[in-house]
């Protein structure tokens, strides 16, 4: 059954998360469930550069693909009600974080090395983990990154063992008590 996202009227949702946590198939899933329009961030660049996420690295450097990253968010702006899954490295620099906080709501996807390992160990679109597919590896990266990931997220899911359906309902409720919340709290500062 499809059902609107009442409530979320002007935001948009970002989904974040190291690679391989479920942005992908969490926004596809709200997508249908809410009838939102959805952005996958790896497949916008790479249709707009006419080139496979590896290759860009290869080609330009990553510094390159981390500035798409940033104009692609900044564009965003004009949107309305869509469900974006970002790439693992966005909420690494403060300014993609000040663009998604803009206009939308920040979702982090955790998920254990063990189950990462798992989702991306046989694919080979994800330059940083080329020669690095191991738990350990992936382990320290998730740590390296753990402080700025939770700083960014306005709401943390936890997604192993769950169903991609729960996960989703389990983001839109939390997402509209959010709102609730803020509307509350900015009619109670109108009253004062
Ligand atoms: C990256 C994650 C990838 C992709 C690029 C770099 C990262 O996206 O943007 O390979 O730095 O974590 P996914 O998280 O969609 O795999």
């Amino acid at each position: 059954m499809e059902r609107k996202a009442y409530g979320l009227t002007g935001k948009n949702i970002f989904l974040i998360g190291f690679m391989g946590s479920g942005k992908t198939t969490v926004a596809s899933y709200l997508g249908k469930a809410y009838q939102m329009k959805t952005t996958e961030m790896d497949g916008a660049i790479s249709e707009q550069e006419g080139m496979s996420i590896p290759d860009i690295f290869a080609l330009h450097g990553e510094e390159y693909f981390r500035r798409l990253e940033t104009a692609f968010l900044i564009e965003l702006r004009q949107e309305k009600g869509v469900v974006v899954s970002c790439g693992g490295g966005v909420p690494m620099r403060s300014e993609n974080v000040a663009e998604m906080k803009k206009n939308g709501r920040v979702i982090l996807l955790e998920a254990s090395p063990e189950t990462i390992y798992e989702r991306v160990k046989d694919s080979n679109d994800r330059p940083l983990l080329e020669g690095n597919k191991n738990i350990a590896y992936i382990a320290e990266l998730m740590g390296k990154r753990k402080e700025k990931y939770e700083a960014a997220a306005d709401i943390v899911i936890e997604t192993d063992g769950k169903k991609v359906s729960v996960i989703g309902e389990e983001i839109m409720r939390k997402v509209l008590e959010l709102e609730q919340e803020k509307k509350e709290h900015e009619g109670r500062g109108k009253e004062n």
